[in-house]
């Protein structure tokens, strides 16, 4: 098989039990090891015998555990193990730990090899592709990081089966913004999903999809000197928002603060890169039908601004946003008055939620 430092193999696998160990057999002849988080290895570890049967490492679950001090137990494990710079890790598990096990992948005796198994949506079709690794640090959303592509990626949709669709949707927002930034047609086909009934063997060509212009922009741009700024569409806002709802000890699934983010950006987009108003709102009715609307205040308007300006994405003091000019069709590097900001902020502050009506 393959396997350039630009790009992970990608491989979309129905029976993750018997496919992982004939993927890692017929590539890898160095020591193997895993990592895993509690609740993963609680719910699936059983099924996976070839996983189960390796020296593994169990992180407790949850992204407060996305720290320095569980790095630290990767290293120790790894350490203490025996394992050398031709080892292999594979990390099992969501964002957290994908980003985590990568980070100390990259790391340890100046970087092993890993592959990462995602077994949420989020991290399926963002986290795990696309060689961003890290943690957080000091209260800082992976402050501390690296750009290191995994060696493979194994995505299984049966993985899904014990999301709930709070999680599915949180994973499903950034499938959006792929639509949104580069793809009609995929766009359109995620606007067919029916989430009270979704059928996860036909999602998973859904995923494939998603998972395609994502790494296209990965391919074109890894350490995202450019194109790759396209993937923070709808971020600019919704970092800010996931950050706010969290100091005000209400916080919400990243997805759910980028597809309110997406929402505010959709706004913008339509002043800036003249966005067809008809169909942003249809865009925004859909996006609050699955999403609610959030509730903010005029009062945390400059607090959000301020929080825009902490963003690592922003160049030489300016806020940089990603937004549209028809679904399919991204601009990078776009700026926007902080009245224009507002504005959007309004627009979603007085959106009615559909739950209330
Ligand atoms: N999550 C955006 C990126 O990987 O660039």
């Amino acid at each position: 098989m393959e396997y350039s430092s630009t790009q992970s193999e990608i491989i979309f696998s129905t029976q993750p039990e018997i496919d992982i160990e004939s993927i890692i057999g017929q590539y890898h002849a160095g020591k193997v090891y895993v990592a895993t988080e509690e609740n993963v290895f609680k719910l699936w570890f059983d099924k996976l015998p070839f996983l189960k049967s390796l020296p593994l490492v169990v992180i407790p679950s949850g992204e407060e555990n996305k720290k320095l001090s569980s790095v630290e137990l990767i290293w120790e494990f790894l350490s203490s193990s025996g394992s050398d710079r031709k080892s292999l890790l594979i990390n099992v598990g969501g964002g957290m730990l994908t980003d985590l096990g990568g980070f100390a992948a990259s790391t340890f005796k100046r970087g092993i090899d890993f592959v990462n198994i995602p077994t949420t949506l989020l991290s399926q079709v963002d986290a795990s592709v696309g060689g961003k690794t890290g943690i957080n640090f000091r209260g800082l959303k992976n402050e501390i990081g690296t750009f290191n592509i995994p060696r493979s990626v194994i995505i299984s949709s049966s993985f899904l089966q014990t999301l709930d669709k709070k999680d599915l949707l949180s994973g499903f927002a950034e499938m959006i913004k792929h639509g949104l930034i580069y793809s009609s047609e995929h766009f359109y086909e995620l606007c067919n999903v029916d989430f009270d009934n979704v059928d996860l063997k036909s999602f998973q060509d859904i995923i494939r999809h998603s998972v395609q212009v994502k790494e296209y922009f990965v391919q074109q741009d890894p350490t995202e000197k450019n194109i790759r700024k396209a993937l923070n569409f709808g971020h600019t806002i919704g970092h800010a928002l996931e950050s706010l709802l969290l100091e005000q000890h209400r916080p919400v699934l990243h997805g759910y603060a980028v597809a309110w983010g997406m929402m505010a950006e959709l706004y913008i987009s339509r002043a800036i890169c003249g966005l067809d108003p008809e169909t942003s709102d249809d865009i925004c009715e859909w996006i609050g039908s699955l999403y609610g609307n959030i509730s903010i205040s005029a009062d945390d308007f400059e607090e959000l601004y301020k929080l825009m300006g902490h963003d690592k994405k922003n160049e030489a003091g300016r806020i940089n946003f990603t937004l549209i000019s028809s679904p399919g069709n991204f601009e990078i590097n776009q700026e926007c008055s902080k009245e224009l900001i507002f504005e959007s902020l309004r627009f979603l502050q007085n959106r009615k939620n559909p739950e209330n009506d």
